[in-house]
């Protein structure tokens, strides 16, 4: 029972609209009416700046990092990736924004930084670098996914590697938009200068 409730609880925590409360409460903005119209933090940057944009993907992640340790904070008998995968469907498909949410992205992190902070480190490191060498956000963000399910087939166990598998399938499907718009040359960039504007 403890079960169900810490899964709910997960799907609950994941479910918080952070770049709609963060766009409407602190910028009188509704962020799906602006830029790709996705709750995520790359359109908060992209929307509102550097500021709104640290806090909604700061937020975003700790949600995934909160819901993993829910059966550690609650004595549930479940694996911390499968309640941090509903923290990532709740993400996605928010009960609390009309089941349009973001893209996986941050909130995956989140789950992997609780199972493995040097795992995390290592998709930070990429997802930088990828970004330096390509000014593409979702790209950065597939490739990141696609980098942490090879390190997780080398070091990781079967639970890790299922989790990272699934969250960067789910990843990749949730940017098949970008993918289009990577491929027409319409996918907007992402640089300092961009961001600095706002
Ligand atoms: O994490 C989302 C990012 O990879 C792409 O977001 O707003 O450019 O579609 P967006």
């Amino acid at each position: 029972m403890i079960e169900l409730l810490v899964i709910i609880l997960a799907y609950i925590i994941g479910s918080i609209p952070f770049a709609l409360v963060v766009g409407k409460v602190g910028y009188g903005i509704d962020i799906r009416e602006h830029g790709s119209g996705n709750l995520g933090g790359t359109n908060t940057f992209r929307t509102l700046g550097i500021k709104a944009g640290m806090i909604v993907t700061i937020c975003d992640i700790l949600k995934g990092t909160l819901a993993a340790s829910l059966p550690v904070l609650f004595g549930a008998d479940i694996h911390p990736l499968l309640v941090g995968a509903f923290a990532v469907v709740g993400h996605v498909y928010p009960v609390f924004a009309k089941f349009r949410g973001g893209k996986a992205v941050a909130t995956s992190g989140g789950v992997l930084l609780f199972a493995s902070p040097i795992l995390f480190g290592l998709m930070l490191f990429c997802f930088f670098l990828f970004l330096f060498l390509t000014k593409y956000v979702s790209l950065s963000s597939m490739l990141t996914g696609l980098v942490t399910t090879i390190y997780s087939l080398i070091y990781g166990d079967v639970p890790l590697v299922v989790a990272v598998s699934l969250l960067t399938a789910f990843v990749i499907f949730k940017h098949r938009t970008n993918i289009g718009r990577i491929i027409n040359k319409t996918e907007p960039k992402i640089t300092w200068l961009t961001l600095k504007k706002k």
